[in-house]
């Protein structure tokens, strides 16, 4: 089975951007090299992880990481998208720890020699615990650490990085792990939720400073999630569910960045749930980025209700990944035409998007079909956001391999490469093939 784009797609054109993307903690192991981060507390604390396992070897790509590298080219795609783990670059007292920047630079040299584009997130969620226990991203300091963080990262990479995210989703650091209590550090209140996402954008507006002025070569940026809300029925009601419940859990992220606010729903949150914003802050927020970075998985369905004002539903029927989420690939364009349109956008990277499913190795081959054709339809809803005028330059698949999924451990499997947890080896799938496939046919047409 192969993934066929149009003849004239964009996507078929050496001009743009294919890649795979993974995450330090999902992948690295190596627990006893870098500090102790939220989610290796979040882990050890019983019944937060589905399979009560933990992220101290996971892929253990930090000893992996040039057969990883190695896999990576031979998929033939332009670039790796991949996190650097805060509490590995640097000490507790703020210093450098080298042997960890060492480790990255090695992967960027790798990189380099093998042709393809460095894409680093300075922040997919492994906060140092240390941190937290200051109040992690209710403490409007950590902003200002984060910032310093990226400053001392960025000289020691020097001119390595093609790309810098400043933080990955700061909907699941906030939302999920101080509101919702699903993610590390699993704390549960509203104004939490809302006042980490102050503090996040805070230090995702500080960090591009720092970014653009140590790294102005690279395209620097930020990568949001987005799950595009649909009312349940053509009702007032529930249409105004559904704008409450995009307001809440999508523009809340983007709107502060291209608008220098926040979504109306701000004023009618209780006063005690109302983040606290200085003076100033929408401003440093709002500077200019080189691209903006979207994840995309899913949409939801909501309706009216008369206490929370709107409530997800959860349709029968319709087709779901393994993780249960609704496949809807038509969400995925018009989310993008969509965000187009609310905002003044720079270009367009889809930085992540990808399919759990409940994948079977026999003969060592790995017939992911339902994965490949989740692809397929995604990266033909990408190329029709194109055709209707979206500056979209790159996508990456999520992800590389599978690896350690959050809340879910190591049950849920994302990967186009199967990874084999026992023996760690690593087996390309169906899907993986298809995708190199499409890459690699590229250049026929150039
Ligand atoms: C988004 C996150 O960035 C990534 O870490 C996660 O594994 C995928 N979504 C799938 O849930």
């Amino acid at each position: 089975m192969k993934i066929s784009l149009p003849k004239n797609s964009i996507l078929q054109s050496e001009a743009f951007t294919f890649g795979v993307a993974t995450a330090s903690f999902q992948i690295e192991g190596g627990v006893d090299s870098r500090q102790t981060c939220i989610w290796d507390t979040f882990c050890a604390t019983p019944d937060k992880i589905r399979d009560a396992s933990n992220g101290d070897v996971a892929c253990n790509h930090l000893n992996l990481w040039q057969e990883d590298i190695a896999l990576i080219a031979s998929l033939g795609v332009d670039a790796y998208r991949f996190s650097i783990a805060w509490g590995r670059v640097l000490n507790q007292d703020g210093n450098i720890n080298q042997q960890g920047v060492d480790f990255y630079i090695g992967i960027l040299d790798e990189l380099k020699r093998r042709n393809i584009k460095a894409f680093v997130t300075l922040y997919h969620w492994d906060l140092p615990q240390h941190i937290e226990d200051q109040g992690g991203w209710l403490n409007r300091d950590t902003a200002y650490i984060f910032k310093d963080y990226a400053d001392k990262i960025s000289q020691a990479f020097g001119d390595r990085v093609y790309s810098y995210a400043t933080l990955n989703e700061p909907f699941c650091s906030s939302y999920l792990g101080y509101e919702a209590g699903i993610h590390a550090p699993g704390l549960m209140k509203k104004a939490y939720g809302r006042q980490s996402a102050h503090h996040l954008l805070l230090a995702h507006g500080l960090a591009m400073q720092v970014l653009q002025r140590n790294s102005p070569n690279s395209m620097n940026g930020i990568v949001l999630n987005f799950t595009p809300c649909y009312a349940l029925t053509q009702n007032a009601a529930d249409i105004q569910a559904a704008k409450q419940a995009d307001d809440y859990f999508n523009q809340w992220y983007i709107k502060p960045i291209f608008d220098a606010a926040y979504p109306e729903l701000l004023a009618a949150l209780a006063p005690e749930d109302r983040p606290e914003i200085h003076d100033g802050d929408l401003e440093i927020i709002s500077q200019p980025i080189d691209f903006l970075g979207v994840n995309f998985y899913t949409r939801a369905v909501y309706q009216a209700d008369a206490e929370q004002g709107f409530v997800q539903v959860d349709l029968p029927g319709v087709p779901k990944t393994d993780i249960g989420w609704e496949i809807h690939p038509q969400a995925f364009t018009d989310l993008l035409v969509y965000l187009d349109q609310l905002y003044d956008l720079p270009p367009i990277f889809i930085t992540e998007n990808g399919a759990a499913m409940d994948d079977k190795c026999i003969d060592g081959r790995i017939d992911d079909f339902d994965r490949l054709s989740y692809y397929q339809h995604h990266l033909t809803a990408v190329d029709n956001a194109i055709v209707q005028g979206v500056n979209i330059q790159g996508y990456f698949a999520w992800s590389l391999m599978d690896n350690f999924e959050w809340a879910e451990g190591y049950l849920k499997r994302f990967g186009i490469v199967y990874v084999d947890y026992a023996s760690q080896t690593r087996t390309i799938k169906a899907s993986g093939h298809a995708y190199s496939d499409l890459i690699r046919s590229r250049a026929h047409l150039t």
